[in-house]
């Protein structure tokens, strides 16, 4: 079974999809962190984010590999030709350049066939842009998660202190959100929106125990 969890940054999918991953002893795989992954490729052999081609190639040669920690089944690390890069795509400089390589479609299709790949192997909660529309246009279960965008930096700013990584000046967070969501919308390739098929859930004022609540009722009643 596939439950594809789409939606804007911030909106909670990483916090819900691990979640609903935990309940229902699903794997999950975070879509957003391969793009993360190709895009700290490109700025680490100072290939420019202009060049769709070598971006494709970047995104086509290395490996992307998630990893597991003993007795825990969902993957903790990610790395990309052997370097685990785990906290190095979390920062403001990728937040900055990942959307201008997610939008080239050769990248797209480089990594959409990975996570294919990857998905089909079990039972997983796919968590994206796109998983909806493209990548498992066949999920049982669709849920598109969103919340304002004062909402979600606000929450991004909270993570990025917990974690040490990224910025926490909340206007430097929000001008981020407001433009990736600008471009991740606009694309050409696979953009942003929900699946005509999937529930759309707004996080703005509920708990996210809330949310993850109503996704594993759902897919109860699914599976
Ligand atoms: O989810 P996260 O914020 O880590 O994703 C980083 C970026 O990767 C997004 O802003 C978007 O440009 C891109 N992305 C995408 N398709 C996906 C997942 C992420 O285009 N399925």
């Amino acid at each position: 079974m596939i439950i594809a969890i789409d939606g804007p940054s911030g909106a909670g999918k990483s916090t819900v999809s691990k979640a609903v991953a935990r309940r229902l002893d699903f794997s999950c795989l975070d879509t957003g962190a391969m793009y993360r992954c190709v895009a700290w490729k490109a700025l680490d052999e100072g290939v420019s984010l202009d060049d769709a081609e070598a971006l494709a190639r970047i995104a086509h040669d290395n490996d992307i590999a998630f990893t597991h920690e003993a007795g825990d089944p969902l993957p903790r690390r990610v790395s990309i030709a052997g370097a685990d890069v785990t906290d190095a795509i979390r920062t403001a400089e990728i937040d900055r350049s990942v959307s201008p390589v997610a939008a080239v479609p050769a990248v797209r299709a480089a990594l959409v066939a990975q996570q294919q790949r990857i998905g089909r192997a079990g039972n997983y909660v796919v968590e994206g842009r796109d998983i909806g529309t493209a990548v498992f246009p066949e999920a049982e279960l669709k849920v598109f998660l969103t919340a304002s965008a004062a909402e979600r930096a606000r929450r991004r700013v909270a993570q990025n202190e917990r974690r040490g990584v990224g910025s926490t000046d909340y206007d430097v967070v929000l001008a981020d959100i407001v433009r990736r969501d600008e471009i991740d919308s606009s694309r050409d390739a696979s953009p942003l929106k929900p699946a005509a098929d999937a529930v759309q859930m707004d996080s703005t004022g509920r708990t996210i125990d809330q949310v993850i609540d109503r996704i594993c009722e759902l897919a109860k009643e699914k599976g």
